[in-house]
């Protein structure tokens, strides 16, 4: 199995992406760390223990990290996710709690920092919110940086936006951080909404998830059900985004992707901010995009995917919880 850490801004797609996580048996759940995007930081904390327990999860060490982004300001996606950042899906309240060593609590960073030095292999880092968490770990220990296998994000687009026309949410919320990540010479693969944007469930097999014998799988349903109704641009769908879900798909099944290696580079500013502009060009042209190397800059970059490969795999992974 695949060690993973899972970071985490709990969400509705988070949620369905947790199940999925500790459903699949090709991926070993080290630690899930927290981040303000989606909804504040304590709610995400809150969230994230509770799909935990929804899916049955064993003891998990959970953390809470970075209330806001390192520059920005935070900013609120009530609109997408609701005021709990679960769409109002009312979870029972968990015993569990936050990680803490003798008796104190230990914020993300340090969790992270700890799970790593404690693995004797490399650890897959999934990050499918605004990646604050993680560049404030690079920043802080950059020694452990080859304890890093690599780093998989939801995150970016290499066409369309949706947090602004040509921005995608999660890194036009750290916009910073996500530069830090890409330039850290750490191999990365972008699960952006080039493909993001595809894998969605159709209303009748939502619908099918609703009747399901088991707690976690009438979850996904619900959360599922959530992401229908409005379209990005305000038009009606009939399909659920499984979201942040196929950024795990992709980890297990790498295979449905279409992916290319490619310089990919942050704009910081103006109006722009938070694009990731995806160097495509076989020719380098008059400019070679800021100074980015093959040694810093090289992103795998998902720009197609099999949908029904990843939604049949979601759905099948999943019928496996209580
Ligand atoms: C991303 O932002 C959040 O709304 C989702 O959870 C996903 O991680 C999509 O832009
Ligand atoms: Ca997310």
């Amino acid at each position: 199995a695949v060690k993973v850490l899972l970071d985490v801004d709990t969400g509705v797609d988070d949620a369905l992406a947790i199940l999925f996580a500790v459903a699949h048996p090709g991926i070993e759940l080290l630690g899930v760390s927290c981040v303000a995007g989606n909804a504040a930081l304590p709610q995400v904390v809150e969230n994230t223990l509770r799909v935990l327990d929804a899916a049955g999860a064993p003891d998990v060490p959970v953390a809470g990290g970075a209330s806001r982004p390192l520059i920005n300001p935070t900013r609120d996606a009530s609109h997408v996710h609701g005021a709990d950042g679960l769409g109002g899906i009312e979870l029972p309240a968990t015993a569990r709690t936050t990680h803490s060593v003798d008796g104190r609590p230990v914020g993300a960073v340090e969790m992270m920092r700890m799970l790593l030095v404690a693995s004797p292999e490399p650890v897959t880092i999934v990050a499918l919110a605004p990646q604050t968490n993680l560049a404030l770990l690079l920043r802080t220990y950059p020694e452990i940086a080859p304890k890093i296998e690599r780093v998989l994000f939801m995150g970016g687009s290499a066409s369309i936006g949706n947090a602004t026309a040509v921005a995608e949410f999660n890194v036009w919320h750290d916009p910073e951080a996500a530069a830090i990540v890409l330039d850290s010479g750490i191999q990365t693969l972008m699960y952006g909404l080039d493909v993001f944007n595809h894998v969605a469930v159709d209303q009748e097999t939502a619908a099918e998830l609703l009747t399901s014998p088991s707690r976690a799988v009438r979850l996904a349903g619900a959360l599922i059900g959530h992401r229908m109704g409005v379209g990005a641009n305000h038009e009606p769908v009939y399909t659920g985004l499984l979201g942040d879900a196929g950024a795990l798909c992709a980890l297990v099944d790498p295979d449905a992707l279409r992916i290319e290696r490619r310089p990919v580079y942050v704009e910081l500013s103006g109006a722009t901010r938070g694009q990731t502009v995806v160097d495509r060009r076989v020719f380098p042209g008059e400019d070679s995009l800021h100074g980015l190397t093959a040694a810093t800059g090289l992103t795998d970059v998902a720009l197609g995917v099999d949908a029904p490969r990843f939604v049949d795999l979601y759905l099948r992974t999943i019928a496996t919880l209580a």
